[in-house]
């Protein structure tokens, strides 16, 4: 009986994620060998602390200082990018292992957003996976299941809660009634949230997971510059008491629509009904909605970050590279990625919320009236909590559907008048 030649693995990075993969290889080693028929063999690592116990015995496993020098040794079979950033030692090391021939798995959005279709058609043209299952929404299967599970749809949108630290500062705000930066606060001492959480808060991981996404459910060139970006960094304890009062959650989504003046990509809050999918997730986790034109919506929720989910959907990754299956990298051949047509923020339909602080005087509603109708603007349900003449008072109102630029122009206006004390917040309703 002929057996196998093992999976020869080498990884760089053994921080949360490869530590992770080093832990879940070791556990489950005959488990994988049953999936694939071959061993998965870790036989080179690099990291920059040679010290630090990794958790498993890597005594008889090679050690590389520089990621770049492992990414060619002739002993591996795949190369692991698990250090992160979307330039330096990782783009550098990637590189270098599709020039010498080696697969690659990596969990590097940062990378993939800004160059992924570049090494998408490097790998493929030398014949080599380059796959990134637990680069979006960690341990949700995302990736696989829109470019394997949903192949035989048209993609009409996918969209999700694709960051857990802001879906936990968003959730313990509704649930403690906290402010946005005491939450925020609370969740760096309790390891939820980096020392710098600008990445994550300000929307730019999300958008780095969404340009993936994007590519992979349009069959488009990865386009992260046209994605619009925003944060949760405005959001107030306010804001999130009006939501549930209006029926609704917010959250920080990323959307990816086709429409006919293009595709869509962004990354705002949002406020979505509380009984949707969406609207029920809750804390660290994230989901991932995808509309197909023949499945309808499938919805798909779990852990998107941590040590074992991220492990998870790497190991799924070699378990794909070991068995020889093997699928274009955004589902259709690199060379026929299409370049993505972006839809403009401005061009968006759909409804909005809006929240003012204004003087507690008679006039100042039949003005903000008046505005809207000029930009034809249609209200749909308004809030005025008590009467405090002369004092500031918050007014709430959400519209019809309307464009962006028209609600743009109306609340450029609106924050001119007189009465109106702050500049007008701005939520997007989005009726899933
Ligand atoms: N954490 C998550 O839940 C998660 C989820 C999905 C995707 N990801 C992605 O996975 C990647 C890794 O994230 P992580 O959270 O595991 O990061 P991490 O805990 O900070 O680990 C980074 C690892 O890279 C090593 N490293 C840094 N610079 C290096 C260099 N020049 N050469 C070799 N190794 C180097 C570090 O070495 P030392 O240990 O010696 O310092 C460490 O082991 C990132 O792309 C991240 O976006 C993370």
């Amino acid at each position: 009986m002929s057996v196998a030649k093992p999976l020869r693995i080498g990884i760089a990075g053994l921080g949360t994620v490869g530590g992770g993969v080093l832990k879940l290889l070791a556990s489950h080693g005959e488990l994988l060998t049953q999936r694939t028929g071959r061993t998965l063999q870790v036989t080179a690592v690099s990291a920059r602390d040679r010290s630090r116990d990794r958790g498993v015995d890597l005594s008889s496993v090679r050690w590389y200082e520089d990621a770049a020098t492992l990414a060619v040794d002739p002993e591996i079979d795949v190369f692991v990018e698990l250090i992160g950033g979307s330039d330096g030692i990782a783009k550098r090391a990637v590189e270098a292992a599709i020039a010498s021939g080696k697969h690659v798995v990596t969990a590097n959005k940062a990378l993939l957003a800004h160059h992924g279709s570049a090494l998408a058609a490097a790998a493929e043209s030398a014949g080599l996976t380059l796959a990134f299952e637990a680069a979006v929404a960690g341990g949700i299967p995302a990736i696989k299941g829109l470019r394997e599970g949903l192949a035989g749809n048209n993609i009409r949108e996918v969209h999700g809660i694709l960051n857990g630290t802001c879906n936990y500062i968003l959730t313990e705000m509704r649930t403690t009634g906290r402010d946005f930066a005491d939450v925020l606060a609370d969740a760096q001492r309790l390891g939820y949230a980096e020392a710098d959480p600008s990445f994550d808060i300000d929307g730019v991981d999300a958008a780095h997971k969404l340009a993936v996404l994007t590519a992979v459910a349009f069959g488009t060139k990865v386009d992260f510059n046209s994605v619009h970006v925003e944060g949760i960094r405005h959001i107030s304890a306010l804001d999130i008491n009006y939501a549930q009062e209006l029926g609704y959650r917010i959250r920080l989504l990323g959307i990816a629509r086709r429409t006919d003046a293009g595709i869509e990509q962004r990354v705002h809050p949002c406020m979505v009904p509380t009984n949707s999918p969406i609207g029920a997730t809750d804390g660290v986790f994230n989901a991932v909605v995808a509309d197909g034109d023949f499945v309808d919506k499938v919805v798909l929720v779990g852990r998107g970050a941590g040590a074992g989910p991220t492990a998870s959907a790497v190991v799924a990754d070699l378990v794909d590279i070991a068995r020889g299956r093997s699928t274009p990298t955004f589902g259709i051949p690199a060379e026929q990625l299409a370049p993505l047509v972006p839809s403009p923020i401005s061009r968006r339909q759909g409804r909005y919320y809006v929240r003012l602080m204004v003087v507690d005087r008679p006039g100042v509603i039949a003005d903000i009236a008046a505005t809207l109708r000029d930009q034809h603007v249609s209200m749909e349900a308004f809030l005025q909590r008590g009467r405090s003449p002369g004092e500031a008072v918050p007014v709430v109102w959400t519209t019809h559907e309307t464009d962006e630029a028209a609600m743009q122009s109306a609340l450029a206006a609106i924050g001119a008048l007189d009465a109106v004390l702050e500049p007008p917040r701005m939520i997007r309703i989005e009726d899933f």
